[in-house]
C-alpha cells in the first residue's frame, strides 16, 4: 500500500514537471544558454555558504624587513602620517624607558640612519596652558580671538611619544576588494614628505583666514561674562 501511495506521489510530480517545463519551452531553434552562478562568487567569502571553517579573511601579514631594507610607502594623502615601512620586532610596545623609535628617527641621528627624520610638528607645543589666578580659573588662549596655542621646542613632546598611536605598519594581505583610493596632494612631493614645518605647520590653523567668522563684537565684548551673552545686555 505504501508503495503504490509512493509510485502515485512520484508521478504526480513527474507530471508536474513535464507540465512546467512545457510551460516555458522555448521556440525551436532559440537556444537560450543560462550562466551558473557558483555560490563561491556570490559574496566577498569565495567558498560557498556550508564551509565556514575554511572561510576566513586573508591573514594580516605585516613586513618583516628591517629597518633600514625596507621601501618607504606613499603617503596616503597630504601630510597623512607615514606608515612604518619596516617591522618592528622587539620595538613594541613603546615605554617611557624604552623608545627605540627615536633611537633612529631623532633629526641628529636621523641621517647617518638613513630615516626620516621626526619632523618640526613632534617638537611643537600645541596644548594651552591653562591655570588659576587668585583662584579663578584663566584660560591661557582667548578662544573669542580664535587664538591657539603654538611653542616650538626642541623637545619632542610628550603627545608624540607613543609613536604608534599615529603611525601604524601595513598588512600586505590580499585586497577583498581592490582600493582605488587616488591621493590629490597639495604639494608636489607630498606622496613622500610632510609640509608641516616652518609656516605651513599653523597655516590650517587660522580656520577663520578666508571664511566668514562666526565670532561676533558682542560676542567679544562679553567674553567675560560668567553667564554669556544675552541680546539685552
Ligand atoms: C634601526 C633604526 C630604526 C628604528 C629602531 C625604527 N626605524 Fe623607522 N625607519 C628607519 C629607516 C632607515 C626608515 C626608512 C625606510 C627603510 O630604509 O627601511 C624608516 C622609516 C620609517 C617610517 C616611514 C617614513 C616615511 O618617510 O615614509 C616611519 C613612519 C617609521 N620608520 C616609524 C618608526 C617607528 C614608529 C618606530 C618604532 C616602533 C621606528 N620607525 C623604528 C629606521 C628605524
Ligand atoms: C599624534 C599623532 C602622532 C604621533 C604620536 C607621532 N606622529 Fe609622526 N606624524 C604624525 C603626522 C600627522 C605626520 C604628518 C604631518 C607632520 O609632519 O606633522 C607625521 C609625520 C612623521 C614623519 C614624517 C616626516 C616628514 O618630514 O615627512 C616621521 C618620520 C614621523 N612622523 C615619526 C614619528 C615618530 C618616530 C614618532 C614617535 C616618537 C611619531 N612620529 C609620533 C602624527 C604623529
Amino acid at each position: 500500500m505504501k508503495t503504490i501511495r509512493n509510485i502515485t506521489i512520484g508521478l504526480v510530480a513527474t507530471t508536474l514537471l513535464i507540465v512546467g517545463c512545457a510551460d516555458k519551452a522555448t521556440p525551436a531553434g532559440d537556444t537560450k544558454t543560462v550562466k551558473a552562478v557558483t555560490e563561491e562568487s556570490l559574496g566577498l567569502r569565495k567558498t560557498d555558504i556550508y564551509s565556514e571553517e575554511s572561510t576566513a579573511a586573508s591573514k594580516t601579514e605585516y613586513r618583516t624587513e628591517m629597518a633600514g631594507a625596507s621601501a618607504k610607502i606613499t603617503r596616503a594623502f597630504q601630510d597623512a602620517p607615514p606608515m612604518i615601512p619596516h617591522g618592528t620586532d622587539g620595538m613594541l610596545p613603546i615605554k617611557i624607558s624604552d623608545n627605540q623609535c627615536t633611537g633612529c628617527h631623532m633629526p641628529d641621528v636621523a641621517s647617518s640612519m638613513g630615516a626620516t627624520p621626526i619632523p618640526v610638528s613632534h617638537f611643537t607645543d600645541f596644548r594651552p596652558k591653562h591655570g588659576v589666578v587668585d583662584g579663578v580659573f584663566k584660560k591661557a588662549v582667548d578662544n573669542y580671538k580664535n587664538e591657539v596655542a603654538i611653542k616650538k621646542t626642541d623637545k619632542l613632546q610628550g603627545s608624540r611619544f607613543n609613536c604608534t598611536l599615529c603611525h601604524a605598519p601595513q598588512s600586505q594581505g590580499n585586497l577583498a576588494v581592490e582600493n582605488t583610493f587616488e591621493a590629490k596632494y597639495t604639494s608636489k612631493d607630498g606622496a613622500n614628505l610632510s609640509t608641516w614645518s616652518g609656516s605651513n605647520l599653523t597655516d590650517g590653523l587660522n580656520t577663520i583666514k578666508d571664511g566668514e567668522n562666526f565670532v561676533t563684537e558682542s560676542d567679544i565684548a562679553n567674553k567675560d561674562s560668567a553667564a554669556g551673552y544675552l541680546n539685552e545686555h
